[in-house]
């Protein structure tokens, strides 16, 4: 049985004043969750979240990476350089980023490489478009991103990843998949997963994101196939943030 993990990505949101007061109601609220939990933030804000966050069971990450090292590249940051604020997690290939920056698999799977080799966990995003969904195109194209992390990897790395499926068009729109829908591609990213590694599968978060929220969280997270969420806009409210937990 794999325990629930529940991630906000706060995308570009935060301020120092606001942060404080979400992350301590996070941590308020907690009580007895069975959830795992952690928060991906805007990295000027890591230190704050090390500061707030150290000793309570939340954990934080970052929202991206530089494939590279270290060296001459004016405004990235580098996995080295982001275990130094305690993250655990690091989102890898956003679909914001894919678009927005215009990152393919390849360097989604270096990122994810890159993360790995510090000790640090990649949650490895795919998802596909309404056109993509439309052509009859989801299984192809989520197939296709997951499968270029996979190659990059080595058979044991498989089970330190996590996986979030994240359909664009479900992001940030208030119209999430139908359970149904979200659980057929998990299972889809299961088969794959096992292919490379049928025991790391068995172990791999499969997440769900898109418009999750405390009204169909509960349904959603009963999937089978569906072992947490991956929450933009519900996790910038403690109250919301803390039912999705609950809910898990
Ligand atoms: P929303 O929950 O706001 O739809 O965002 C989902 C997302 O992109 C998380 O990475």
């Amino acid at each position: 049985m794999r325990a629930k993990l529940i991630v906000g990505n706060w995308k570009m949101n935060g301020s120092r004043a606001a942060n404080e007061a979400l992350l301590k109601g996070i941590v308020a609220g907690l009580d007895n969750a069975r959830a795992v939990c952690a928060v991906c933030v805007p990295t000027p804000f890591l230190q704050q979240c090390e500061d707030v966050l150290t000793g309570t069971p939340v954990a934080w990450g970052a929202q991206d990476v530089s494939m590279h090292a270290f060296g001459a590249y004016t405004g990235e940051v580098c996995a080295k350089m982001l275990t130094e604020f305690g993250c655990r997690y690091v989102i890898v290939g956003h679909s914001e980023r894919r678009a927005y920056h215009r990152e393919d698999s390849a360097l989604v799977a270096k990122k994810a490489q890159a993360v790995l080799a510090e000790g640090m966990t990649p949650i490895v995003c795919v998802g596909e478009t309404l056109e993509q969904r439309e052509a009859g195109e989801t299984a192809q194209v989520v197939g296709a991103q997951l499968d270029a992390v996979l190659e990059a990897l080595d058979a044991a790395s498989v089970g330190r990843i996590v996986v979030a499926y994240e359909p664009v068009w479900a992001i940030g729109s208030g119209r999430n998949a139908t359970p149904a829908m979200a659980q057929e591609v998990h299972a889809q990213l299961r088969a794959q997963l096992k292919a490379r590694n049928a025991e790391a599968a068995e172990v791999v978060p499969i997440l769900y994101g898109g418009s999750m929220k405390p009204e169909n969280a509960k349904e959603l997270l009963a999937q089978p196939d569906i072992d947490g969420g991956l929450i933009g806009g519900a996790a910038l409210k403690a109250e919301d943030f803390l039912a999705i937990i609950h809910a898990a």
